[in-house]
């Protein structure tokens, strides 16, 4: 331990550990990182540039030239800027979510990032969220979450949120593209999704938003005694 806090939320796409982690970082005051956004800057900016996502060689070689920064606003949303451009909105196009899963498969990426990461850990309490977090980034976190839900329960929610959002796409589309992330962030080489020995299991295919975040406060409170 560092002198500051740390809980890991890992699982898979769509688990809601996003929306359920910024709400817990605000009840207990941690500062909540979204690591996937970050993954989503490099997929954009591979993108832009026209590369295969999931070549490697091609891929290192514009990470020099990356200047990728976490900001947060008034309201403590975390944004991501790309060589000072914000791109928060960005980096949540479909496309990108699936160049992000094709980057992140690279370990020249994830070794660029680990840093980062560790780093932002080392100077804030931080609540961070992602797919490696508990196993790889913060393995001594204080507390460490694996949040998950079924497929087809993450590829309905998700599909209300990008209707909500204007994007056009369907039931099947947005199934099709949760099933492609979760075999390839869970098969890969490097620091694969995975639920580690010590992570407290949280399964929210049959509750709701409301009931997800009573269930996650509590086990912050039963297991680090804050907010009480
Ligand atoms: O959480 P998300 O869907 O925004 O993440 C985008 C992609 O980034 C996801 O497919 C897997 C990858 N990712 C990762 O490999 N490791 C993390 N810690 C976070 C995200």
């Amino acid at each position: 331990m560092n002198g500051h806090y740390a809980i890991a939320i890992d699982g898979p796409s769509g688990a809601g550990k996003s929306t359920l982690a910024r709400r817990a970082a605000k009840e207990f005051g941690f500062l909540y990182v979204d690591t996937g956004a970050i993954y989503r800057t490099v997929g954009l900016a591979a993108h832009r540039r026209g590369i295969d996502c999931h070549d490697e060689a091609a891929v290192s070689a514009i990470l020099p030239a990356l200047d990728i920064r976490m900001g947060y606003n008034d309201a403590g949303e975390q944004r991501m800027y790309l060589n000072g451009e914000d791109v928060s909105a960005a980096i949540r196009a479909p496309e990108i979510s699936i160049c992000a899963s094709d980057v992140s498969s690279l370990p020249a990426v994830r070794a660029f990032l680990l840093e980062m990461q560790r780093k932002t850990a080392r100077e804030n309490d931080v609540l961070m969220d992602g797919r490696d977090i508990g196993t790889v980034v913060l393995p001594d976190a204080e507390l460490k979450i694996y949040l998950t839900a079924s497929a087809e329960a993450r590829a309905e929610r998700r599909l209300k949120e990008l209707l909500a959002k204007g994007v056009e796409t369907s039931f099947e589309d947005v199934l099709r593209d949760i099933e492609y992330r979760d075999y390839q962030d869970s098969h890969r080489e490097t620091a694969p999704l995975r639920r580690a020995e010590d992570a407290v299991l949280l399964d929210t295919s049959d509750i709701g938003l409301e009931e997800s975040c009573a269930l996650l406060f509590r086990t912050i409170r039963e297991k680090l005694g804050v907010g009480e």
